[in-house]
C-alpha cells in the first residue's frame, strides 16, 4: 500500500498547483492513494462543496480539515453528507461531520483519523484520549491507520507519533504550512513527519500576502490577511506500507516549486 498525503492546500494558487502537479504524481506513483488537507482551500479559509468535488474529480480519495473547518458558512450544509471529508475527531461531542472515515484502496481499507492539537490552538478535547477511543472502537479491524495530527507545536506532534508507535501506520502533521525534515519510521513501525507543509503561494507568509503579515508584526494593529497571488510550491509526503503488517516501510518527502517543476 502506498499513500501520498498532500499538505494544506491554500486558496486558488494552491488549487492551481494541485492541478499542475497531480498528473505528474499520478504518473510517477500510479498505485498511491491520494489524501489531502483542505482546511485552507477556499481563499485560505475553509472549504466549499464545489472545491471538495474538484479534489475528488482529480483523484483525491479523502480530505482532512483542521482549525479552519468552519470558516465557510456553507460547510454546515454539506459536511454531514460527506463520508470522504473529515474534521478533527476531538472537537466537542455533537459537532457536525466525521472525525474519522474508512477509505477503500485496492490493498484494503484505510482508517483515516483527523485530530487537532491543543497547544497554541483552541482548548478542545484531548487528542490522545480521543485517538485511544477511536482505536478501541476499531478493534483491530483496519490494517492501515493514518492519522493527520493538525497541530501547531512540534512537541505535541512528536509526542503523538511516539504515543501511537506500532498502533497506527502513520502519524503526519498539518497546519503549520512549513514542511519539516524529520520524516522517519519509529521503532515499532509507525511513519512520522511533524508537518507535511503546504500547497500554495511560495512567497507569502504561510500562504498569506506577506506585506500584511509584516505590517501586523511591526504595528500590532488589526490587519486583514489575504491569500498571496504569487508563485506556488507543493509539499507532500509519500509513504509505503507493508501489506501483511500495515506498518511503514519507507517515508519520503515530496517538494516541488513552480519555477523548477517539470511535468513528468
Ligand atoms: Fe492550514
Ligand atoms: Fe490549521
Amino acid at each position: 500500500m502506498q499513500v501520498i498525503f498532500i499538505g494544506d492546500i491554500v486558496g486558488s494558487v494552491g488549487r492551481k498547483a494541485l492541478r499542475a502537479v497531480l498528473p505528474a504524481i499520478k504518473t510517477q506513483y500510479p498505485r498511491a492513494l491520494l489524501i489531502a488537507n483542505g482546511e485552507n482551500a477556499a481563499g485560505g479559509r475553509g472549504i466549499t462543496q464545489q472545491i471538495a468535488r474538484e479534489f475528488y474529480e482529480q483523484g483525491i480519495s479523502a480530505i482532512t480539515l483542521g482549525n479552519h473547518t468552519w470558516d465557510q458558512k456553507e460547510i454546515f450544509d454539506f459536511i454531514d453528507d460527506e463520508s470522504r471529508m473529515i474534521r478533527p475527531a476531538n472537537f466537542p461531542e455533537g459537532t457536525p461531520g466525521l472525525g474519522s472515515t474508512v477509505v477503500k484502496a485496492k490493498e484494503g481499507e484505510v482508517l483515516l483519523i483527523n485530530l487537532q492539537g491543543r497547544t497554541f490552538l483552541p482548548p478542545i478535547d484531548c487528542p490522545f484520549r480521543k485517538v485511544d477511543e477511536i482505536l478501541e472502537e476499531a478493534q483491530g479491524r483496519y490494517k492501515y491507520i493514518i492519522v493527520d495530527f493538525h497541530a501547531e507545536a512540534t512537541s505535541e506532534k512528536i509526542a503523538m507519533g511516539w504515543y501511537l508507535d506500532g498502533r497506527v501506520s502513520a502519524v503526519v502533521g498539518t497546519h503549520t504550512h512549513v514542511q519539516t525534515h524529520d520524516e522517519r519510521i519509529l521503532p515499532h513501525g509507525t511513519a512520522c513527519l511533524t508537518d507535511i507543509g503546504m500547497v500554495g503561494p511560495r512567497d507569502g507568509i504561510l500562504g498569506m500576502e506577506r506585506n500584511a503579515v509584516i505590517q501586523k508584526f511591526v504595528t500590532q494593529l488589526p490587519v486583514r490577511f489575504n491569500v498571496d497571488e504569487g508563485k506556488w510550491h507543493f509539499h507532500a509526503v509519500f509513504i509505503e506500507f507493508n501489506d501483511s503488517t500495515g506498518l511503514a516501510e519507507s517515508i519520503k518527502l515530496i517538494r516541488y516549486d513552480e519555477d523548477s517543476f517539470i511535468f513528468a
